[in-house]
C-alpha cells in the first residue's frame, strides 16, 4: 500500500487551498481525539467517541487484509495492527447474487431482483482513450432539435439491443441496481455488502457509470463526440422535467413518474411532500437550497464527498451534503408514489430504468466540477490512496469488461468531456435572511428528550454540549467547519424518510425551513435493500453549523439545542447520539 506521506517541499508547491497537512502513512480510523486545529482529514469529535465507521473488529479485518496482502501489496502491517488501509475493490462478478428489494407493503417480504451483469473473466484496466475533442454536456432544456433526434436514436438503439448484451438499456439500468441493492459483496469480506451510496464512493461511481453509458450511446450512433445532456434543475429555466423527456412516444419517456410533477410543475429541491408554492416562491426556495448546500454545506471535502469507506467497513458510513440533499430530493420528486416501490426514480433498484436518471446524475456530476473550480473558493478532492484506488467494473462501448479506479475519473477533461457553462443564479443567492431577534436564540425552547437513542416519533429537542475547545475555534481563521453529527441513524432500508435538523429554535409555531437561520439541513433516505444487514440501515450524518452559530450569535454558548423535525416517515427512525465537532480537510 503506497504511503501518502509527502515531503515538505512538495507541500509548498501545491496551491494553498489544496495543501494537505502531514498525514499518517496509513489512514485507518484513529481512535485518538485530535484538536480541531490538527488536521487529520477526518472528523474530530472533540469528545472522544467510539468510531462507528467499521462494525468489524480490527483484527478480523487485519486477518483478511493479511490474506489479501500478496494480491494487493498490503503486506507492511506489522507495526500497528490498527494501521490497516485498503480501498474497496471491484466486485467479483461471478459472485453476484440477486439484489434484494424489500417490499414495504408486506413487511418482512423481499423480492429478489436479478441485476447481475454477464460474467467475463477478461478484465481490462481502464485507460481513458486520447480524445481530440472535448464532448460538451449541455442543459437538457437548451439542446437543439438535431441533438434531440440523435439522442433519441441512440437510446432507441440501446433499448433495441439484445437484453443479454451488457450495453443494452436493461443491462445498463441493472448496473445501478447491482451496485446499490447489494448484489455484490466486498472482496475479501463476504459478510459486507458493496454499496456505492452514502459514502465517498458516490460521486466517482456515478461519474464512471455515466461515462460508459455515454460512450456506448456514442458508439451506437457512430458519433464519438456524443455527450449526454444534463438536467439543469438548479437554474430557474431548468426547474421542470425537461420537455424532451415527456413525450410518451419518445424513447426518453418513462411512464413511472409522478403524474403530478409533469411540466410546468416546478421541482422542489427540498422535497418531502407537495407544498404547492407559487411559482416565484418555489424558484426562490430552490435557489436558496442550492446556495446553502453548494456554498455553505460543502465547505470541506468530507462534507461534499461523504465519509470514508474502506475495505471491510460496513456500508453506508454517511453521505455528503449534495448526495443526501438535492440528489435524493429529486429522486423522490420524480418517482411515482403510486408504484409499490416508488419506481422508477424513487428506488435505487429501478432508477436506472428512467432515461431521466442519467440527466439528473449528469447535473450531480456537474456539481462536483463546480465544487472544485466553479465556486468562490476552489476545493480539493481527497488525496487518500484508499479513495483513489477504489475500483468498479463496467462494460465499455465495445462490450469489454473494464476496471476503472476512482483515480481515473477525478478530472472530467481526461475522460474527454466537460459541461457547458451556464450562469449560476444560486451562487450569490443567499436565502432570504429570516433572522431571529438578536440574542434571542440564546434562550431556546428547552429539550424534550434527554436520553439516547432517540425515537423520532414526533418533533424532538435535545441538549448537545459543546466543549470549550470547540467554542474557541468559531470564527478563527482556518478553523474548520463546526458540524452537528447525528450518529447511528437507524431506519428501515426500504423506507422513505426525511427529517429536518434545526438549532436553538425559539418558536414552536413557526415552521422553519432552508431559508431560516436556525435550519441546518435534513436527513433523507430512499429505499434500497441489502443482503447482509437485515432490514435496518445504520448511517451517520454531519451537517455544517458554523454559519448558523454566527447568525444566531451562539459562538460562545456551551450547548446548543438541536431540534429534529420529522417530515416524512415510514417505520421507526432512531438517532443513536448527537455531537458537535469540527471538520477540516
Ligand atoms: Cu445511485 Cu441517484 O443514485
Amino acid at each position: 500500500m503506497a504511503s501518502t506521506v509527502i515531503s515538505q517541499s512538495a507541500l509548498f508547491s501545491l496551491p494553498k487551498t489544496c495543501q494537505f497537512r502531514k498525514k499518517k502513512p496509513f489512514s485507518f480510523v484513529s481512535k485518538r481525539a485530535v484538536s480541531c486545529k490538527a488536521n487529520s482529514g477526518k472528523e474530530n469529535k472533540d469528545e472522544s467517541s467510539s468510531s462507528s465507521s467499521s462494525s468489524l473488529g480490527s483484527f478480523d479485518r487485519r486477518d483478511v487484509l493479511l490474506g489479501l496482502g500478496s494480491l494487493y501489496g498490503a503486506t507492511n502491517l506489522v507495526a500497528d495492527p490498527f494501521a490497516l488501509a485498503a480501498p474497496i475493490f471491484a466486485p467479483d462478478l461471478s459472485q453476484c447474487g440477486d439484489a434484494n428489494v424489500p417490499l414495504r407493503k408486506s413487511p418482512g417480504t423481499n423480492v429478489s431482483v436479478h441485476c447481475c451483469p454477464p460474467v467475463s473473466t477478461n478484465i481490462i484496466d481502464f485507460k481513458p482513450p486520447r480524445f481530440t475533442k472535448t464532448r460538451t454536456r449541455q442543459p437538457a432544456h437548451l439542446v437543439s432539435p438535431d441533438y434531440v433526434e440523435n439522442f433519441k436514436e441512440a437510446i432507441k438503439r440501446m433499448k433495441a439491443l439484445d437484453e443479454k448484451d451488457p450495453r443494452s438499456f436493461t443491462q445498463q439500468a441493472k448496473v445501478h441496481c447491482a451496485y446499490c441493492n447489494s448484489a455484490y459483496e466486498q472482496m475479501g469480506f463476504p459478510s459486507q455488502d458493496l454499496q456505492v451510496h452514502n459514502s465517498w464512493l458516490f460521486f466517482p461511481f456515478h461519474r464512471l457509470y455515466l461515462y460508459f453509458f455515454e460512450r456506448i450511446l456514442g458508439k451506437l450512433i457512430d458519433d464519438p463526440d456524443f455527450a449526454l445532456p444534463f438536467w439543469n434543475w438548479d437554474d430557474p429555466d431548468g426547474m421542470t422535467i425537461p420537455d424532451i423527456y415527456v413525450d410518451p412516444l419518445s424513447p426518453l419517456y418513462d411512464a413511472k413518474r409522478n403524474p403530478d410533477h409533469q411540466p410546468p410543475v416546478l421541482v422542489d429541491l427540498d422535497y418531502s411532500s407537495d407544498k404547492n408554492l407559487p411559482r416565484d416562491d418555489q424558484i426562490k426556495a430552490n435557489l436558496c437550497v442550492m446556495n446553502s448546500q453548494m456554498v455553505h454545506g460543502t465547505t470541506t471535502t468530507t462534507l461534499f464527498h461523504g465519509k470514508e469507506y474502506r475495505m471491510g467497513y460496513s456500508p453506508d458510513p454517511g453521505a455528503g451534503t449534495i448526495e443526501n440533499g438535492v440528489h435524493l430530493s429529486l429522486h423522490k420528486w420524480v418517482g411515482d408514489p403510486s408504484q409499490p416501490l416508488k419506481e422508477d426514480m424513487g428506488n435505487f433498484y429501478s432508477a436506472g430504468y428512467d432515461p431521466l436518471f442519467y440527466a439528473h446524475h449528469a447535473n450531480i456530476d456537474r456539481m462536483w466540477n463546480l465544487w472544485k473550480n466553479g465556486l468562490k473558493v476552489p476545493h480539493c478532492d481527497f488525496k487518500d490512496t484508499d479513495w483513489l484506488d477504489s475500483s468498479f467494473l463496467f462494460y465499455d462501448e465495445n462490450a469489454n469488461l473494464v476496471r476503472a479506479r476512482v483515480g481515473d475519473c477525478i478530472d472530467t477533461k481526461t475522460l474527454g468531456y466537460d459541461y457547458q457553462q451556464v450562469e449560476l443564479k444560486w451562487l450569490e443567492y443567499e436565502c432570504d435572511p429570516t433572522p431571529t431577534t438578536t440574542g434571542k436564540a440564546k434562550n431556546p425552547l428547552p429539550a424534550t428528550r434527554n436520553a439516547f437513542p432517540i425515537l423520532l416519533d414526533e418533533l424532538v429537542r435535545v441538549d448537545v454540549p459543546r466543549t470549550k475547545k470547540s467554542r474557541n475555534v468559531v470564527g478563527e481563521e482556518d478553523a474548520g467547519e463546526q458540524v452537528v453529527i447525528l450518529q447511528d441513524i437507524q431506519l428501515d432500508r426500504d423506507s422513505s424518510v426525511k427529517f429536518d435538523v434545526c438549532i436553538n429554535v425559539t418558536d414552536d409555531k413557526k415552521s422553519i425551513g432552508p431559508g431560516h437561520s436556525e435550519f441546518v439541513g435534513s436527513f433523507t433516505n430512499i429505499p434500497h435493500g441489502h443482503h447482509h444487514h437485515g432490514s435496518k440501515l445504520n448511517t451517520h450524518l454531519s451537517l455544517p453549523i458554523s454559519k448558523a452559530l454566527k447568525a444566531l450569535q451562539l459562538e460562545d454558548e456551551a450547548k446548543v439545542v438541536v431540534t429534529l423535525v420529522p417530515k416524512e416517515g415510514e417505520g421507526l427512525v432512531t438517532v443513536g447520539n448527537i455531537k458537535i465537532g469540527c471538520i477540516r480537510d
